[in-house]
């Protein structure tokens, strides 16, 4: 697929088909995952690939706002380490982008699970220990987000998108 049509292609899947994914359009995925940059090229961020249909339904209660896991076919968990790198966190968000566009050039739908909370520590640990148990993360690695993969069983209404001028400034900013 053409990159521009990746981009303006690309939303948020919720409702997955029972279709399966198969294995080397998951790999690519991965593949792409593992370009994203990091800060000094350091290795902070790692993934876990789910296919379990026990795990992902065990997953889909990690918050209430990733029930969709129910019905994907597979998720990709993106796990920081604060002890390598300062920029764990921008790099696992990058690595998350990199997944959602990879998925959509591949034709597979992805949805976003945040798992981090910055702004709630006792809420990121509940949500962090969930998953943690569940995949025996260790201690010392962060659990960003759980992304849902699947095909698309139903696309999401056309969105309204804030016009440019509000969000891009020149030069300065006023
Ligand atoms: C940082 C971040 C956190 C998000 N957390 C969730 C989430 O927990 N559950 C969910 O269903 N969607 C989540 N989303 C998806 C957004 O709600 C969605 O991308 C946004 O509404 C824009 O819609 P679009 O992706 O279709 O353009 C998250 C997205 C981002 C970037």
């Amino acid at each position: 697929m053409e990159f521009n049509q990746v981009v303006s292609n690309r939303r948020e899947i919720t409702s997955f088909s029972n279709r399966p994914i198969p294995s080397e359009v998951l790999d690519s995925i991965v593949e792409v995952a593992i370009l994203a940059p990091t800060g000094n090229n350091l290795p902070s961020r790692e993934f876990i690939v789910v296919q379990e249909r026990k795990m992902l339904d065990h997953l889909s209660e990690a918050t209430p706002y990733v029930k969709w896991l129910k019905e994907s076919q597979a998720a990709i968990v993106i796990t920081g380490r604060p002890n390598i790198s300062k920029y764990w966190l921008q790099d696992g968000s990058i690595s998350s982008g990199y997944i959602w566009l990879s998925a959509v050039n591949e034709g597979v739908g992805c949805a976003f699970g945040a798992i981090l909370n910055t702004t709630d520590n006792e809420e990121s640990e509940q949500r962090e220990g969930y998953v943690r148990d569940a995949l025996t993360i260790p201690k010392d690695r962060r659990i960003l987000a759980i992304l849902g993969l699947g095909y698309v069983k139903e696309n999401p209404k056309k969105k309204q998108m804030i016009p440019k001028n509000e969000l891009v400034h020149y030069e300065t900013f006023e």
